[in-house]
């Protein structure tokens, strides 16, 4: 049995996770990073507070605050049940159950909010959608994308995910998708002709395991680099 959501849902992740999700090393940390379908996640308030320079992009930001922080609360217990319902899908070294993983997605978004509504001037919240990048190109060093493609396969195609990829090697010249699972819990059924449609085009394309695993069989992440 799977996670069923009729959209994505805006849940956000930590600088921590994000470390072990993208296998981000001090050289990582210290480059231009776009983090990609960013949400609600901490990683922008957390590293920029730690001397990093990160930008987020996500439909997510014309909202405000307040009413990001709604749409997380409308769906936050929604989701916490499925995930009861589906025990044998979960993998619980990061979070330590159900019960913690509501904690720590409810303590993310709370820094998240805080960054976000105090960025006055700072900008580096930029409210877009792939496959449409208001960058210029090679921008940033690296582009993140974590629990948006790929994950969400049957509501986006092979044709959606080849663009957006695209848009994200456009603006950066290494970029790093995690996971590669759906949210059926099996491998995206895009994953494969994206990858070899990436490596005609001349990038070097690598599937590579992380140590991050909470859905269980999401241990692996994508990074696509220029030649
Ligand atoms: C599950 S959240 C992931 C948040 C964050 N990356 C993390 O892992 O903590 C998925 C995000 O994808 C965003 N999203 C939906 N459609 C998008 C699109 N076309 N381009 C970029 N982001 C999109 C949603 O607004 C949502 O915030």
């Amino acid at each position: 049995m799977s996670i069923r959501l009729d959209q994505t849902v805006p849940f956000g992740r930590s600088l921590r996770e994000y470390e072990s999700m993208f296998s981000l090393s001090a050289a990582d940390r210290r480059s231009r990073i776009l983090d990609c379908a960013a949400g609600p996640s901490s990683f922008n308030a957390e590293l920029t507070a730690a001397g990093g320079d990160v930008w987020s992009i996500d439909p997510l930001y014309q909202f405000g605050g307040a009413e990001i922080q709604r749409q997380f609360f409308s769906t936050l217990d929604h989701v916490i049940e499925q995930v009861r319902a589906t025990p044998q899908n979960w993998v619980w070294s990061y979070h330590r159950d159900p019960e913690d993983l509501r904690r720590n997605r409810i303590a993310v978004m709370e820094r998240f909010v805080a960054d976000y509504s105090g960025r006055t001037g700072t900008g580096r919240y930029v409210c877009g959608a792939l496959p449409n990048l208001p960058f210029e190109a090679d921008r940033f060093d690296l582009a993140l994308s974590s629990h948006f493609l790929f994950l969400y396969s049957d509501h986006f195609d092979t044709a959606f995910h080849l663009a957006a990829v695209r848009a994200l090697l456009r603006v950066a010249r290494e970029v790093r998708i995690f996971p590669l699972i759906a949210l059926r819990a099996e491998r995206s059924q895009h994953l494969i002709p994206v990858c070899e449609r990436l490596e005609r085009d001349g990038y070097r394309v690598s599937i590579e395991a992380v140590g991050y695993e909470l859905q269980r069989g999401g241990n692996e992440m994508l990074r696509i680099q220029w030649m």
